[in-house]
């Protein structure tokens, strides 16, 4: 599998050269690996890529990958979509794919912007799922933030009516930006109370940077967005 990343002015992610176990080296170069989903292919016929026409969630930074397996292994019947720039993460979901015989995980390697713009067809996804994003909490960083108001028209644009956005992060002010962002629009209702938190959904399982926030002393801010059901205009 081969990174389809592209030099950008803001971006909301750093690659680190960090370090890359062999089994994740040898995963990368494996040329019959055949889960990789890739920019240069254009929009993605999701019934075609998976050979069913099951409810698609995509992942947007898995990290090392291990809760989208969990939730994969746990959901056979829903077809997965993870996007994440590091390369030992990219890895590492690899080997778990193989390790669990999973055949309904789709990787991209590349800026989720970039794969939501070019890749993703209209109308087309069940629930996106951003968990434990990059911080950036120093307010002259915020920009890097990944969700924005711009972000989540993308997001409306790509799910399907009634489809949901599922955000959870450790850090309050993050979570709070969120919450007004997705409350102040017409795209979006709170499934909870405007301006509340929610709690953690079954499916959802724990993930390695929501562990290093709680030894951290943090706690965690659920927020789970709904697509405003649209109104047909023919009808
Ligand atoms: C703080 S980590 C959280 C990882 C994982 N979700 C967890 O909870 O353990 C955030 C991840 O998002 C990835 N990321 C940040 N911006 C991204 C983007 N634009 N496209 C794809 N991945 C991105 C980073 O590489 C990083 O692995």
């Amino acid at each position: 599998m081969f990174s389809e990343l592209r030099k950008k002015s803001i971006q909301s992610y750093v690659v680190r050269p960090g370090r890359i176990t062999p089994s994740q080296k040898r995963a990368l170069c494996n040329e019959t690996f055949d889960y990789g989903l890739f920019l240069k292919n254009g929009l993605i016929h999701l019934e075609k890529t998976f050979n069913n026409t099951h409810k698609t969630i995509l992942e947007i930074g898995f990290g090392m990958g291990s809760s989208v397996a969990e939730m994969a292994s746990n959901n056979p019947n829903e077809n997965y979509i993870g996007i994440e720039v590091h390369a030992p993460g990219i890895g590492n979901l690899i080997n778990l794919i193989h390790d669990l015989n999973l055949s309904n995980i789709r990787i991209y390697w590349a800026d989720a912007i970039d794969v939501i713009d070019e890749c993703i067809p209209d109308k087309s996804i069940d629930r996106f799922q951003v968990f434990f994003p990059d911080p950036w909490h120093k307010k002259k960083h915020n920009k890097r933030r990944l969700v924005t108001e711009k972000f989540l028209a993308k997001v409306s644009n790509k799910l399907k009516s009634g489809g949901i956005f599922h955000f959870v992060s450790d850090w309050k002010s993050y979570a709070d930006s969120v919450i007004e962002i997705g409350e102040n629009n017409d795209l979006f209702v709170n499934t909870a109370l405007n301006g509340k938190f929610t709690d953690k959904p079954d499916y959802r399982p724990m993930t390695k940077f929501e562990r290093r926030g709680i030894q951290l002393g943090h706690s965690i801010w659920e927020i789970i967005l709904q697509k405003i059901e649209e109104v047909d205009k023919n009808e």
